[in-house]
C-alpha cells in the first residue's frame, strides 16, 4: 500500500473521576470514554524526503512537532528505524472538522489515525493492542482513539475495557470559539481544590477501580437504557472548569432546561454536550439553545454516538 485515508472520531466523557495521584505526575482516573461521529479526515502518504511533513487547513493547530501527529510520525520512524530509511517520511494532511483545544480529543485521534495508517503503508502488520501501547507513549488518552466505541478508561486513562456499542444516541455538542481551557490547567487546580479527597494507597485506587464494573451507569450502558445513562453521566473536572467560565455554566444549564436524557461538559472542556433520543430532537434542542443564548462565537454540532475508532476510508 503506498498512501491511506483514515476518518478520526472525537469522543466524550460519560464519566471522569480523579481518584488519586500518580508517582508520574499524571492522576489516576476512572473514565467512561465514547466516540462520536464528528471526526477529522487524516490521508497519508510517502513523503519525496525522509522527512514527516503536517498540513492542515486549520489556523490553530501546528505544522511541526508540537502537532501531536507529527510526534506520533516520529515515534514510528526512532521505533522502525530501517522501516523508516527503506520507505521514507511520511507527508500528513489533516482535514479539521473536530474544534480544537475543545476537551473532544481532536488532537488525539489524529496522533492515533498517525499511527494506524504508518502501520499500514509500511506494512508493519502490528496489532491493535501493540498500536494502543506505543499511542500511550504519547498521550493519555490516545489508546482509546485507536480501538473507539464506548469503553471504561483507568489509570492515566490508558486501560481499556471495552463496553457494549451505544449507537443509537444522538447529541449536540456546543463550543465557544473564543474559550480554550488548558487541560494541565484543569487537572492543576483540580489537585490543588480537591487532593485531601485523594486515596493515597495503592489497594484503595484499586478498589475504587474496580468498583467502576459494577456501577449503576456501567449497568445502564450494558442495559443500553439511555435515560438512565443520561441521569448518570457525571464529570470531576466540572467542579474547576465551570466555575472559572461562567459562560461554560450557562451553556449547562441552558441545556438542562431543554428536554433531553443529560447534559455536562466533556473532559476539561470547554466543550458541552447534551444527550438526545433522536436526531430530530437533536436539532430542535440545538436551535433553542442557539436563539436563547445568540452568541455569533457559539458554534453547535449535531452528532451521534458511534461505535469505532479509526477508520480506513480508502487505500491505494
Ligand atoms: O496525557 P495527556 O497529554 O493527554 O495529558 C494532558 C495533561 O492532562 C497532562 O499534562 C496532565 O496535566 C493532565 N492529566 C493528568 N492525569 C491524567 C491525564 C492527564 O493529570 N491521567
Amino acid at each position: 500500500m503506498r498512501s491511506c485515508s483514515l476518518i478520526a472520531p472525537a469522543k466524550i466523557n460519560l464519566y471522569l473521576e480523579i481518584i488519586g495521584d500518580r508517582s508520574d505526575g499524571f492522576h489516576e482516573l476512572v473514565m467512561i470514554l465514547q466516540s462520536i461521529s464528528l471526526a477529522d479526515r487524516v490521508d497519508i502518504k510517502p513523503s519525496d524526503t525522509q522527512k514527516i511533513c503536517i498540513y492542515c487547513d486549520h489556523p490553530h493547530v501546528p505544522e511541526d512537532e508540537t502537532n501531536l501527529a507529527y510526534r506520533a510520525a516520529q515515534l514510528m520512524c526512532r521505533v522502525f528505524p530501517d522501516v523508516h530509511a527503506n520507505y521514507g517520511g511520511v507527508s500528513i494532511r489533516i482535514a479539521k472538522n473536530i474544534p480544537v483545544a475543545a476537551g473532544l480529543a481532536g488532537g488525539s485521534g489524529n496522533a492515533a489515525a498517525v499511527l494506524v495508517g504508518i502501520n499500514l503503508i509500511w506494512n508493519l502488520g502490528l496489532t491493535q493492542p501493540e498500536l494502543e501501547e506505543l499511542a500511550a507513549e504519547l498521550g493519555s488518552d490516545i489508546p482509546f482513539c485507536v480501538s473507539g466505541g464506548t469503553a471504561i478508561a483507568t489509570g492515566r486513562g490508558e486501560k481499556l475495557d471495552s463496553l457494549a456499542n451505544l449507537d443509537n444516541i444522538w447529541l449536540v455538542l456546543a463550543k465557544y470559539d473564543n474559550i480554550g481551557v488548558s487541560t494541565p490547567w484543569a487537572y492543576k487546580t483540580y489537585r490543588q481544590q480537591y487532593s485531601d479527597s485523594y486515596i493515597a494507597d495503592a489497594a484503595g485506587i484499586k478498589s475504587r477501580t474496580a468498583k467502576i464494573n459494577s456501577s449503576p451507569l456501567v449497568n445502564a450502558i450494558v442495559n443500553k437504557n439511555a435515560k438512565e445513562i443520561g441521569k448518570l453521566i457525571d464529570n470531576d473536572l466540572e467542579k474547576v472548569v465551570l466555575p472559572e467560565y461562567p459562560q461554560v455554566a450557562k451553556l449547562k444549564s441552558a441545556f438542562a432546561a431543554q428536554d433531553i436524557l443529560g447534559t455536562m461538559m466533556s473532559g476539561s472542556g470547554p466543550t458541552v454536550f447534551a444527550l438526545c433520543d433522536s436526531e430530530a430532537q437533536a436539532i430542535a434542542v440545538k436551535e433553542r439553545v442557539k436563539t436563547q443564548i445568540n452568541d455569533s462565537q457559539l458554534r453547535f454540532w449535531v452528532t451521534k454516538l458511534v461505535s469505532h475508532g479509526i477508520q480506513i476510508k480508502s487505500q491505494t
